[in-house]
């Protein structure tokens, strides 16, 4: 389990006096203020083990007994536990943990039963008619399935013959032999992760990404190369000189309304990446999980169409064009891969469920008349967030997406922690900017996503805008907008 120095968690911690709302207070509050808000935002993983009192106080430059009393007040409030032997310990209060004694999680799950707007995840609802009629079909198939022990590593025939056929469709011809379907994209990565990343590998990622993708690689043992998208996109040369300097053993990009930016990479960004990754020889994952949520003209192709056949997987899911509910996912990779991969799979949950493969086979085969309709609901609520963001909340810089869910935005200053907290006083629970960053970055920023009908989104807002104010007021701090992701 991981254990944290001084040093890291200090740097963590950045400006620990201004990152708990309300401030003031004794120096021992304010620092378990912040470790608690790292804990509750994921940031320091369940069960890792806290630096010792004097490594921290050093790190810090305060004195050790206020780091023994902001220890005692984390234990006190249930988020930190000490044994004998194994140091002080992140946790989280029983009625605030998520049932997860593995714990590093992606919370802002908050309190069970909590009636906080989630904000803190982008996932739209279910088209709650086409799934009722698509579950009609699965339970009129079923009875096919009954006779058989209803175990399948690889996933129903018939729902990797039509996974493969959307690729080939868009121009990356694919066989069923191709797909592994599996119980989602993030079951997916892990399992590539788990075949071939060993403890201390590297692997390269974006700056910023999707933070499940940082937590599975860090709970691999391995460690993560942060190449850092500009508000321009991908820069192939940043990416071939990470590969040049780390050797990473796998790169994980998302080149398609990138999860939290909504880049799109243009055919030249493809090419020039899949250019620099092939030569190296660097197995590339790449996660489409948002690659259907086009809101402007269809995307480039593939980027597997540019990487070497062996070197090449790609990630998909249902998840965020139908509902994260279902949770089906797939891989695609060479069939020699597929076998390898799902040899893995067997040791974790054997297959997925069938009534589900069939929904979802049923789903995909009305989906290019369900998805437009969708798309045009999503266009007006990611117009409807932007234009309440302008009106609310000015002086943030919002750049509108071509496609996915989020608005990554630029509140002009580093409150996205302190925001996170006092948020929950305003209704909503929110996702802090470092999330999605290795090593405590982008406090300045804050995602939002807009899976919301407008008039919910429009509050949301408001509610944002009332608690943007509490962290700010009196700073009077305006500093210069930066242009860049990083
Ligand atoms: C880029 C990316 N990958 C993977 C996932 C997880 O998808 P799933 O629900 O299919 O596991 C998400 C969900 O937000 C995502 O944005």
């Amino acid at each position: 389990m991981r254990s944290l120095s001084g040093t890291q968690l200090a740097r963590q911690l950045g400006d620990w006096s201004r990152t708990t709302p309300g401030e003031g207070g004794p120096a021992y509050t304010r620092v378990a203020g912040a470790i608690r808000l790292l804990i509750l935002d994921g940031r320091v993983p369940l069960d890792a083990r806290l630096p010792g009192e004097r490594d921290l106080a050093a790190a810090l430059g305060v004195s050790r007994t206020t780091v023994t009393a902001a220890y005692d007040a984390l234990r006190a409030g249930g988020y930190a536990v000490s044994r004998q032997g194994s140091g002080t310990r992140a946790a989280l209060p029983p009625s605030r943990s998520i049932g997860s004694a593995t714990g590093g999680s992606w919370a802002p799950f908050g309190p069970e039963g909590s009636d906080l707007l989630d904000l803190a995840h982008a996932a739209p609802e279910a088209p709650a008619h086409a799934l009722r009629q698509a579950y009609d079909a699965a339970l009129e198939q079923l009875p096919r399935h009954l006779p058989t022990c209803g175990y399948d590593l690889y996933g129903l025939p018939d729902l990797r013959a039509a996974i493969a056929a959307r690729y080939t469709a868009r121009g990356l011809p694919t066989t069923a032999g191709q797909i592994l379907v599996t119980s989602g994209a993030q079951h997916a990565f892990s399992l590539v992760l788990s075949l071939v990343t060993a403890p201390n590998d590297r692997v390269l990622v974006e700056q910023p990404t999707y933070p499940n993708a940082l937590d599975a690689i860090r709970r691999q043992g391995a460690r993560a190369v942060p190449v850092p998208l500009t508000a321009g996109g991908w820069e192939v040369d940043a990416v071939a000189a990470a590969v040049r300097q780390t050797a990473p053993r796998l790169a994980y990009l998302v080149p398609d309304f990138h999860n939290p930016t909504g880049l799109l990479a243009s055919d030249d960004e493809r090419r020039g990446l899949a250019t620099s990754l092939g030569r190296s020889r660097t197995l590339t994952v790449v996660d489409e999980s948002l690659v259907e949520l086009t809101l402007a003209g269809p995307p480039p192709p593939p980027l597997a169409t540019y990487l070497p056949a062996d070197l090449s997987v790609t990630i998909g899911s249902v998840s965020k064009t139908l509902w994260g509910g279902l949770r089906v996912g797939w891989l695609r990779a060479e069939p020699s891969l597929i076998r390898r991969l799902a040899a893995v799979r067997a040791s974790v949950d054997i297959s997925s469920a069938v009534v589900e493969q069939l929904a979802t086979t049923a789903l995909l085969a009305s989906l290019d008349e369900l998805l437009p309709g969708r798309l045009t609901e999503l266009r007006s609520r990611r117009d409807a967030l932007a234009g309440a963001l302008a009106r609310r909340l000015p002086g943030w810089r919002v750049r509108l997406p071509d496609g996915g869910l989020v608005l990554w935005c630029d509140m002009g200053q580093p409150v996205s922690s302190r925001l996170v907290a006092a948020a929950e006083h305003h209704g909503i629970r929110l996702a802090a900017g470092p999330r999605f960053g290795v090593e405590g970055a982008f406090e300045q920023r804050l995602r939002l996503p807009y899976t919301y009908p407008a008039e919910v989104l429009e509050r949301a807002t408001e509610q944002l805008a009332q608690a943007f104010a509490t962290v700010t007021a009196g700073s009077g701090h305006s500093e210069p907008m930066v242009d860049a992701f990083a």
